[in-house]
């Protein structure tokens, strides 16, 4: 059996996901501003053989884009927060092995800058960045990049199909692999005839290249995705190197898992092209009793509100509330389809409702236990067909030093967990190679451009 892979899931904010959890006193979130919870975040996992930190993101509120915030500012509700892409830079430098991932959402940035931005920072890390597509389900976030709405669910993937199209350009196309001479005696730094303009023209965007950094050790970034509609995995499957679920049961992982991986050999991939992480919150003790006080003592500081609002489906388009008996199959959203799905087949006695959302997520995917314990519901769950665990987190520090302290010994012994970080970019040490394969969409750009284009 191999071993699983571990992602450790933060944002860059006081409250990502467990709300109200900023409030307990060995909590630092709070301090999310001051860099060195960060590195020393970093170095801690990597100390633990953590495959990478991923770096959630938004780039407005949720909610209806009108609505108050409130609850956002009082929970500390992913504002204030910062942006991922800078703080990873200042990971890389204090970090040897551990993979570096961020969010950035097609909307927020120009292909060809957004493109440069992450060579720039693969060559700072020497190859260790991944990149988390998203689409965003947020009317305020569109609000925020010059659109009056968030264009319609499916729309969403046309437009990153275009996106993605644009940068594996640049990152695979436009440079061939011997363009960058550095010759001092012949005073040649890079050679144009190699250097190609990409001429992109499509509905949205219209580039010419060429890229301007030179090849990255990875030229494109590890692809992450997580939609989890059915337009989110078609898209899925077509791009992404790892998919992040959610599931509520192995039972549902593994139905997901073996239908991506179908579309993804139907799109003319292999079917482990793509790496299969599930979420999990652990609480960990020495006996079952400790993990379960330490369980109540979490639960103390749970804010219900701050999870209700973060899911957005407590509020309707125009800002007011739905009552709490509103079952959830009467709510039509524009957001995360995948989700509310989750939150629908998630509870199975009856029908579920608004005022479920709350204790629904809070408890979501959360695995209570010792050490043991643990390591053999992972067992059940790789054997559902998970590659790995995306692991949120309830404290920093606290949550990540648990697991890698009491955790990881155990899977470790079970040859759950890697022993060493194999050498070299993050790509090399999840799939062998340093460059995407011959099989992803993105490589179909090598070599397509020629140099007719040089004046
Ligand atoms: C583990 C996980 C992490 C995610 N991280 C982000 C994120 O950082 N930013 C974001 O806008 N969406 C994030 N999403 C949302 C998805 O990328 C996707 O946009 C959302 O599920 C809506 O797409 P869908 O309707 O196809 O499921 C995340 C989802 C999951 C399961």
């Amino acid at each position: 059996m191999t071993h699983l892979r571990f992602n450790a899931f933060v944002m860059n904010t006081g409250s990502h996901v467990h709300h109200g959890q900023w409030r307990h006193p060995a909590a630092r979130q709070a301090d999310f501003n001051d860099v060195r919870l960060w590195t020393d975040l970093a170095k801690r996992l990597e100390g633990g053989l953590f495959d990478a930190i991923f770096f959630a993101d938004v780039v407005g509120l949720y909610g209806p884009a009108d609505g108050s915030y409130e609850v956002h500012a009082r929970e500390g509700l992913q504002i204030p927060s910062n942006d991922p892409a800078v703080l990873l830079s200042a990971l890389a430098v204090n970090t040897e092995h551990l993979g570096l991932a961020f969010t950035s959402n097609v909307l927020q940035q120009h292909p060809f800058q957004f493109a440069r931005q992450m060579s720039t920072l693969d060559h700072i890390s020497n190859g260790r960045v991944a990149w988390n597509i998203v689409t965003g389900t947020l009317e305020g976030a569109a609000r925020n990049f010059n659109l009056d709405n968030l264009p319609p669910h499916d729309d969403r993937y046309d437009w990153a199909r275009e996106y993605v199209d644009v940068v594996y350009k640049l990152w695979e196309g436009s440079w061939d692999p011997d363009a960058l001479v550095r010759d001092k005696q012949r005073g040649i730094f890079a050679d144009a005839a190699k250097i190609h303009k990409i001429n992109h023209r499509g509905p949205r965007y219209r580039v010419d290249g060429p890229h301007l950094p030179s090849p990255s050790p990875q030229r494109t970034p590890v692809l992450y995705q997580a939609g989890a509609s059915a337009a989110g995995k078609a898209f899925a499957a077509e791009h992404a190197e790892a998919i992040f679920i959610i599931a509520p049961t192995p039972q549902v992982a593994a139905e997901g898992i073996r239908e991506t991986r179908e579309l993804a050999v139907r799109a003319g991939r292999r079917a482990d092209d793509i790496k299969f992480y599930q979420g999990f919150a652990f609480v960990v003790g020495s006996t079952e009793e400790e993990a379960r006080r330490k369980e109540s003592e979490i639960e103390s500081y749970i804010s219900l509100d701050g999870y209700q609002t973060h899911r957005s489906y407590g509020a309707r388009p125009d800002g007011t509330f739905y009552p709490p008996d509103t079952p959830l199959s009467a709510i039509d959203t524009n957001g995360s389809i995948g989700l509310l799905d989750w939150l629908r087949r998630s509870v199975t006695d009856r029908e579920p409702v608004i005022a479920d959302v709350g204790r629904l997520i809070a408890s979501t995917a959360r695995i209570v236990g010792t050490p043991e314990q643990i390591a053999d519901q992972l067992v059940v769950w790789q054997r559902a067909g998970i590659d790995g665990v995306n692991m949120f987190n309830w404290h920093i520090p606290g949550s990540y030093e648990d697991f890698i302290d009491h955790v990881m010994p155990v899977l470790r012994e079970r040859g759950l967990a890697q022993r060493e970080y194999v050498p070299g970019t993050l790509r090399r040490k999840l799939f062998g190679t340093d460059l995407i394969n011959d099989r992803h969409p993105a490589a179909a750009y090598r070599g397509a451009f020629t140099n007719a284009d040089i004046r």
